[in-house]
Formats: C-alpha cells, structure tokens, sequence
C-alpha cells in the first residue's frame, strides 16, 4: 500500500517514520505542514491522486490545549475542517483522537460508546473532527489516546526532566487521573490495524496499561531516570497538590482513563504497562 503519514514531525508521527522499517511491504509519504498543509483540500486531493494513496494516517493537529482555548477558529479549521479535507479523499484513514472529547468528570474508564462532552475548546474542535470524518468516510478507524509523549517532540516527560534538574522541590496535581501513552506503542498498535487481515473500522481506545496521577507519573519519571543515571540522579522532591493549586488557563479532565478492551479483542494486541513503556521512553532521550 502507498501510505500517507501527515503530521509527521509530531511525536506521533516521528514514532510512525521509526517504526516504518519494521514494515518495509508499504511504501510510506511522510509530510508534514512543510509537504502537505492538510488545512487545504486542493493540496491534499492533488497529493493523494498524484502519489496514489491507498491509506492516510492523520497526526497532524492542533494540540495546544491552553492556545486552543484563545483561538478555537484555528483549532477548528486543523483538527475539523482539514480532517474533512483527508476523507473527502476517499481512501481508508486512520485518524487519532483524544480522551479531551470526554467531561472527564466520570470515575469509570470510558468506553468508546460512552455518552462525550468536551469541556474545552481543544476537546470540541476534535470530537467536531470525529464527527465530520464519520459523517464523510463512515469506515474509517478513529484512534482516541491520552497522556502522549515520546523522545520526539515537546511533552510532559522532558518538562518534568527539565524542571527536575533546576529545582529542588515540584509541586505536580495528584487529582487527575489517566494513562501516559508512549506515542511509539500508539505506532505500533496503528500498525497492528494497518497490517490486520481485515479493515475493521470504528471508534478505538488507546493508551498503556494502568492508572495513575500527574504526581505518580512525575514520581516514576526520577525514579527511573535516576536507576538509568545513578552518577548524576535528580534530586528533586515532588509535592503532591490538588489541581485548584496549580493555575491552569484551561480545565483539565480529572478522570480521563479509556477503556481498552475493544481494541485489544480486535486486534490481538498486549498492551505495554504504562512504567515499563516509560523506561524505554527514557532510554532513548
Ligand atoms: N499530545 C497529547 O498529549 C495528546 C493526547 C491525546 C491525543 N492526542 C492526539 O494525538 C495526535 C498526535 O499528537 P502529537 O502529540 O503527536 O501531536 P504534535 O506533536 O503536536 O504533532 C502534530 C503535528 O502536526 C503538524 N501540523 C499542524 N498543523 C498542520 C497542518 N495544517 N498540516 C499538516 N501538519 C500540521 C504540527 O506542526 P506544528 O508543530 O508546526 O504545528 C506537528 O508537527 C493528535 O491528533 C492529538 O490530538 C495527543
């Protein structure tokens, strides 16, 4: 298949061009803004007619949640409208979503049937994505994740190793609850559904396996790093505080853990433990 990776200098899709070479019966278009400005319908039909692709697996996006609140038209036209544009195409996506499409305000990992309600800006622009894409291409497969990171990209993980090594003492909220995904277990779980003898569309859940809070992932994220770096450990003391101590411009979701069973049943996949993907994550920065 001639596949279409959009967004590919994002943590999702660095991960996507690593795992490539496991695959090498595909022949991969990896584009990023730069190539393929997927906000523009002319550019992506002309792309995929001239390249015949068969596939497009979106992670391009817009995914400053605090930005997003102060400029929703932008996020809209990136994670609604140019999604659009992918399905008026025709060819199978593969598109990825996010746990923000939820209130969060639940105490049960969601299933992908439950009842949404985004609470901010970044979470209605991409339920408003899902929505236009099934509308258009009804068997596409929608990938829902949570708590990205990778050793590509900005996110969490380096933040936490950044602040770590210049202070001696982190606050970090303990009432939110999630998953972290490591974005190159989401690449290979979106391999497992492109090499899958069958399409099987449908809305999917994805992160690691496990729960924890913001505090416990900070907490996880020295030890580790320090078991990796015994000669130069951090030696930060992480404060667990409650989330109305911390100045968020944008409200979080405090229970925000998806339920995998779906995803796993249909496509046979074992799922890495959210601290064992973490460790590895570390290894390679
Ligand atoms: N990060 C998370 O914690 C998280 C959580 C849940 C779900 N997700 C979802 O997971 C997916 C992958 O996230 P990620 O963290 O890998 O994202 P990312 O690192 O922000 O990468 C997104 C990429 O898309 C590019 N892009 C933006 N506008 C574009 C356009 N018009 N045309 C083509 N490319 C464009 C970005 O370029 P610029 O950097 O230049 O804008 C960036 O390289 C997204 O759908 C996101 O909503 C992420």
């Amino acid at each position: 298949m001639n596949i279409l990776i959009t967004g590919s200098n994002g943590q999702l899709g660095n991960e996507m061009r690593v795992q490539s070479a496991l695959h090498p019966e595909h022949r991969y278009f990896f584009t990023d803004i730069a190539e393929l400005d997927i906000t523009s319908g002319e550019a992506v039909s002309s792309y995929v007619e001239s390249n015949n692709i068969d596939l497009i697996v979106n992670c391009a996006a817009y995914t400053n949640v605090d930005k997003a609140e102060d400029d929703e038209p932008t996020a809209l036209i990136i994670n609604a409208e140019a999604v659009a544009n992918l399905a008026r195409t025709g060819k199978k996506i593969i598109h990825v979503s996010t746990d923000y499409v939820f209130s969060g305000k639940g105490f049960m990992p969601c299933r992908e049937d439950d009842e949404v309600e985004p609470q901010t800006a970044y979470g209605r622009t991409k339920l408003e994505g899902e929505k236009r894409l099934l509308s258009l291409t009804p068997d596409a497969v929608i990938l829902r994740t949570a708590w990205l990171y990778s050793s590509f990209g900005n996110n969490f993980v380096k933040t936490m190793l950044r602040l770590g090594k210049e202070k001696s003492e982190l606050g970090v909220v303990y009432d939110q609850i999630g998953t972290p995904t490591y974005a190159a277990d989401l690449a290979t779980a979106i391999y497992a559904i492109i090499c899958h003898q069958e399409w099987k569309s449908g809305i999917y859940h994805f992160t690691n396996e496990g729960v924890c809070s913001w505090f416990d992932f900070t907490h996880e994220i020295f030890r580790l790093y320090n078991e990796q770096h015994p000669s130069e450990p951090i030696v930060c003391a992480v404060r667990p505080i409650r989330s109305e101590e911390y100045a968020y411009r944008t409200p979080r979701p405090h229970y925000s853990v998806l339920d995998k069973a779906k995803i796993k049943q249909t496509f046979s996949l074992t799922i890495p433990y959210w601290t064992e993907a973490l460790n590895r994550c570390l290894k390679q920065l």
